[in-house]
Formats: C-alpha cells, structure tokens, sequence
C-alpha cells in the first residue's frame, strides 16, 4: 500500500515536472509533447525547440481569457451592438487606404517587412504626425534613442510632442504605458521583447508569443492602437510563431519593388477592412513620401518598346493600375520547357499557353515562356490574361505593340474573352495617361466612347491575335 502511494506521488511530481516542458516549431509554432527532428506541419527539419513554461510564480489567470482578455456571458448576436468604428487617420492617405480607413482604437496591427525596407520610418513618420493631437508612444528595443532622434532630425519631423521608450521588457512596457497613457503605442520590434516570467531567450517562440499576447491584451483592456513591428524570414513569413498572425487584427506588409525607391504596403489580414488595397510610397531623403498618382508608376519607360511587352490595366483595392506585362519565348533547349513568371501565376500561364496552342493556333510546346509583371506587383486577377497571352505572341512573332495600345480581358477554357469588372473606370485611367488605343472585351467596350478613341472590342482570343 505503502509503496503504491509512493509511487502515485513520484508519478505526479514526475507528470508535473513533465508538463512544464514544451516542444514548439520555430517556424510555425506547431506545439509538440515530445522533440522530433521534422516538424510534421511545417516540414522544417531541426526547428522544434524545447521550451520551459513558466513556472508558477505569478497567477496568469489573465492568460487563460483569450487575446482579448476578456470573460463574458453568452449573448444572443442580435442583442449585441454593432457599435460604429471610430478611425484615427495615420496622417497619410496611402497608410489609411490599407488599414481599411485609419487605425481602430483597441485593435492590434503587426507591420511586417524585410529590414530596411522602412517599417522604423514609417512608424515614427506617423506617430510624430499624430503626437499632435494625441498622447503617442514608440517603444524602441533594437535602435538607440539617439539614433532614432537622429533619423526624425534629418527628416525633419516634429518631434516636440513624441514621446519614446527604450525598453525590451514588456512588463515595464506596461508600466510606463499605464503612466502615459498613450492612444497610439509602437513596438519596435516585438522579436526583441521578453518577458520576464519566463524561462527562454528573447527572440524565442515562446518569448515573441507571450510577448504578444500580453500586450494585445494590454491594448484591447485600455483600448489603444498597438502597431507591432516583425521581421520577416527568408521566405516572407513573420519569424516567430504563426500564432501571431493569429493574435493581431491586422498584418500588413511593407516590401520594396524592383525599383528600390519605391514601397509597396499591403495587408494580408485585416479585421477591419478589405486585405486587396495596396499603398504605394517613394523612400526619398526625407523619409517615406506617398505617391499620389501611382497609377502609372509600374510602367517601363523604354523607347521605343520591344517585343513581347504590353500594357494592362490592373485593379488593386478600389483603383485601377496602370502596369507593363513582359514577355519572352525562346526555343528551349531541353525537353521539358520552361514556364516562368515573376508577379504572375504559374499555373495561369500554363493554362494561357494551353488555350494559346488550342484556339489561337499557336504551339509553344518547344518553347521556354517566361512572362514578368514590371515593377514587383502581383497579378492577383484574371484581368490581365489577354495581356500576357498578347505579350507571349508578341515575343514568339517578333512584332513590337505600339506603346499606346493597352489591354485587358479574361481568358476562358474555350478562348472566350470574358468582360472584367469596373472597365470603364480602367478604360478611362489609361486614356487619362495618353493610351489611344485599347484592346478589350466586347462587354467592356463604354458606348459612348465608340468612334472617339480606337477602341476594339474582342469576343475571341483568335480575334485579339488578328488585331495585332
Ligand atoms: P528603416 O525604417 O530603418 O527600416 P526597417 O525598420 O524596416 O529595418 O529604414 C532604413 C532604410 O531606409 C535604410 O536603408 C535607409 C533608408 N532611408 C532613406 O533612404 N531615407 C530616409 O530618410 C530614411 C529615414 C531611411
Ligand atoms: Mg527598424
């Protein structure tokens, strides 16, 4: 009996000691009860880390009400108010476009971005703009406040009102923030935050998750606006756990283009608003500058144009965009050609060659494809399928298209042109920057501008070819 009670007890102080190891996956943050050599979710190789879990100095009682920090009773949907989201404006039109409108108070955005590629700036742009009118502050863990006073100097930002904390630990983040009282909190970075009832390094799965967690509930308790700075691994993944994306309202990217002047922002996530709007700005000696009229900033301007290049006009969010689909044919010189794209689905241009070969009558079965959407932009939509089959004939024929015709139209299985929404507003950003003639769906063709500009209106894709 005796020995049975012993080993009960050896068995709950073995069990207890047991439960306070974990095995998480660096890359994605998969949780394990044991280490393994491959993640099974991610597939990394020699990523699960063991992680000691806090030990119970303190209740963490807090912890075990979700994100939100919040413990409420069950409702009916109907009997909650939709209250209306008040916005507070970044101080720049590109920001606020994709955050939705402006940043909501209580809501937690992680900016994420290849370094140097402007997060820093971006944020101290826009919390001296806002220190204005409002308390602000910007918590620094990785760059000195000299350095950083240095930066808003020579970018001459007011900076009377911007108060600044050089702190990592996010216990005593709080504390200042509970003295402050800021409307508007920045972190910079959370991979430098730790916090300090537990037991792994800084920069660790467990330090950036528990980091985050406590200051997201920190910011919906109080009802700030948190901006957590990320960085970015190799393959564009926020480092640290995934269970970040989780934990935050929104995730927004700031990615340079080819052109390296140039700063595409865009969000992956947004609870507040739509995640397709793209923000567009200029790195300029002076920091970070909007660009008001981006519409045509992804064209090439080589004179005169070359084969295999032709203009298409994109919808990002709410606005058209002007950009230059590239392409290239080349005999191939192994037996299994080639189909590249940059910015542009793989998947979809074998798919467009496979139509190209059926109903244009074009084969490219010996031929290497490559097709790049200029400038670092994305074809996310099948608008700009008649502009890469054309710049793909034009490659393969060795025909040059004017540089005032542009193009646009859905491709079908059957070589269909289909119309795409909101063509008249495209039809018009490309007249409104000197395009003369255009090559569009028959559905998209606006009737009043029938005789007025040299506009030709395609049902087929054989019809498209001929007009070239
Ligand atoms: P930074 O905001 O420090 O990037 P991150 O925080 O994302 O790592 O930006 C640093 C880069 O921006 C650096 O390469 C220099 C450039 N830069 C300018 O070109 N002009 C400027 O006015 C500033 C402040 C930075
Ligand atoms: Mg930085």
């Amino acid at each position: 009996m005796r020995r049975s009670v012993d080993s009960l007890s050896n068995q709950m102080t073995m069990s207890k000691q047991k439960s306070k190891l974990a095995y998480v996956c660096a890359e994605c943050g998969a949780d394990y009860s044991k280490w393994s050599g491959q993640c099974l979710q991610c597939k990394a190789w020699n990523s699960i880390r063991e992680i000691r879990l806090e030990t119970a100095r303190s209740p963490r009682v807090a912890l075990h009400n979700g994100y939100t920090g919040l413990r409420n009773e069950v409702h009916y949907l109907s009997d909650v108010d939709a209250e209306k989201i008040v916005r507070v404006s970044s101080g720049m039109n590109e920001f606020d476009r994709v955050l939705g409108g402006g940043f909501v108070p209580g809501s937690v955005v992680l900016l994420s971005g290849d370094p140097g590629s402007g997060k820093s700036t971006i944020l101290l742009q826009t919390l001296a703009n806002a220190a204005e009118d409002r308390p602000v502050l910007y918590v620094s863990g990785e760059e000195s406040l000299e350095q950083i006073a240095g930066r808003a100097r020579r970018i001459r930002l007011p900076v009377q009102k911007l108060r600044m904390l050089g702190e990592t630990s996010v216990e005593r983040v709080c504390e200042s923030a509970d003295k402050e009282r800021p409307e508007i909190l920045v972190i910079d970075s959370i991979q430098v935050m730790f916090c300090e009832n537990i037991d792994s390094v800084p920069g660790g799965v467990a330090q950036v998750r528990e980091s985050a967690a406590l200051l997201t509930q920190y910011a919906k308790r109080t009802g700030l606006i948190l901006l957590l700075v990320g960085h970015v691994t190799k393959d564009q993944t926020v480092a640290g756990p995934m269970t970040l994306s989780h934990i935050v309202d929104a995730q927004i990217m700031l990615s340079s283009t080819e052109d390296a002047r140039y700063r595409i922002l865009r969000a992956t996530k947004n609870r507040f608003g739509a995640v397709n709007e793209i923000g567009l700005f200029a790195m300029s000696d002076a920091g970070l500058k909007e660009v008001r009229n981006p519409s045509a900033m992804f064209l090439s301007r080589v004179e005169p144009p070359g084969p295999g290049s032709v203009v298409s006009v994109l919808w990002e969010g709410t606005r058209p965009l002007l950009v230059e689909i590239q392409s290239l044919v080349v005999e191939s010189q192994h037996g299994n050609p080639r189909r590249l794209g940059v910015g542009v689905d793989q998947n979809r241009i074998a798919m467009l060659l496979a139509v190209l070969t059926r109903h244009g009558g074009l084969l490219t079965s010996d031929q290497d494809v490559f097709v790049n959407c200029v400038g670092g932009i994305r074809v996310t939509e099948t608008s700009a399928d008649l502009a890469m089959v054309l710049s793909i004939v034009s490659s393969l024929q060795n025909s040059v298209i004017p540089r005032d015709v542009f193009v646009f139209g859905e491709i079908g299985l059957s070589g269909e042109i289909r119309p795409v929404a909101n063509g008249e507003i495209r039809i018009n950003e490309a007249l409104k920057h000197g395009f003369k003639r255009a090559i569009v769906p028959t559905g998209n063709v606006p009737k009043n501008l029938v005789g007025k500009i040299d506009i030709v209106g395609v049902n087929r894709l054989t019809d498209a070819i001929n007009v070239l």
